[in-house]
């Protein structure tokens, strides 16, 4: 069974997009994942297919109304169906590697992209939504974080990436960001590359890149970093 991820949205013709070419686009063609997006206004009852509502209590913009919602996500998701039901947001949890690893676990995503204001909360309790921000910036819609959502899941799949391109060493992977990365010429520009990586030595290469890892998550990521020292810390002995 193909890891199957169903998008809810006012604009499907935004997806695959970028996940139809490259890596995910040749698995997508392959089976190894499938790709749906569904139109929500088509689940608007009035003439108008109205899909928003004016806020109660007064404020500018409009949001998104519960009933169009919840039938859209009736129609998404058949009874016993297991896949986590997401709403992008930015007041959600931020998304990181670990819960991309475990999206991809598992048998797929729904995907709930808001527009204008968003979404009325009480369909979110309803439904239990798990609320994932893309980072700490507000978008004008969903489409983009799911796009970035299912992109980090989908390379994660087996048999997506191939060897060259493993997952085991680079950046998130082990709470750490990535080492820098050098390829020919040996020299460009007057620069050349750190003499370590052409010594052929791989357990000095190992420590350079450990420290390189370490020097640049100090000093880029210290909130990474300091998870580090605590994990480290309360590991046993
Ligand atoms: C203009 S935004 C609404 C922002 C909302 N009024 C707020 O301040 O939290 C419209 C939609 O874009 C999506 N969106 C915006 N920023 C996002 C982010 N950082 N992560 C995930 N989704 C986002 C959400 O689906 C949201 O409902």
């Amino acid at each position: 069974m193909s890891w199957h991820a169903t998008i809810l949205t006012l604009f499907p013709e935004m997806f695959p997009g970028p996940l139809g070419v490259s890596l995910a686009g040749r698995a997508l063609r392959e089976g190894i994942w499938r790709c749906e997006a569904l139109d929500i206004r088509s689940f608007a009852t009035d003439r108008h297919r109205t899909v928003d509502d004016t806020p109660f209590g007064g404020g500018a913009g409009m949001v998104m109304r519960p009933d169009v919602a919840d039938a859209a996500i009736s129609a998404a998701m058949p009874d016993g169906d297991a896949r986590p039901l997401v709403y992008l947001t930015p007041r959600g949890r931020l998304l990181d590697q670990a819960m991309v690893r475990d999206f991809a676990a598992g048998p797929g995503v729904v995907l709930f992209c808001g527009r204008y204001e968003g979404l009325d909360q009480r369909v979110i309790e309803a439904r239990g939504m798990r609320e994932v921000s893309l980072g700490d910036y507000v978008l004008s819609g969903g489409e983009v974080a799911a796009l970035a959502l299912l992109d980090a899941c989908v390379r994660l799949l087996p048999g997506v990436m191939g060897a060259s391109e493993s997952a085991v060493e680079e950046s998130h992977s082990a709470g750490l960001l990535e080492y820098p990365h050098y390829t020919r010429p040996a020299e460009w520009q007057g620069r050349a590359v750190p003499p370590v990586l052409l010594s052929g030595h791989h357990a000095e290469v190992a420590r350079w890149r450990r420290t390189q890892s370490e020097a640049a998550t100090r000093e880029r990521r210290p909130d990474l970093w300091n998870r580090m020292q605590v994990a480290g810390a309360q590991a046993p002995a």
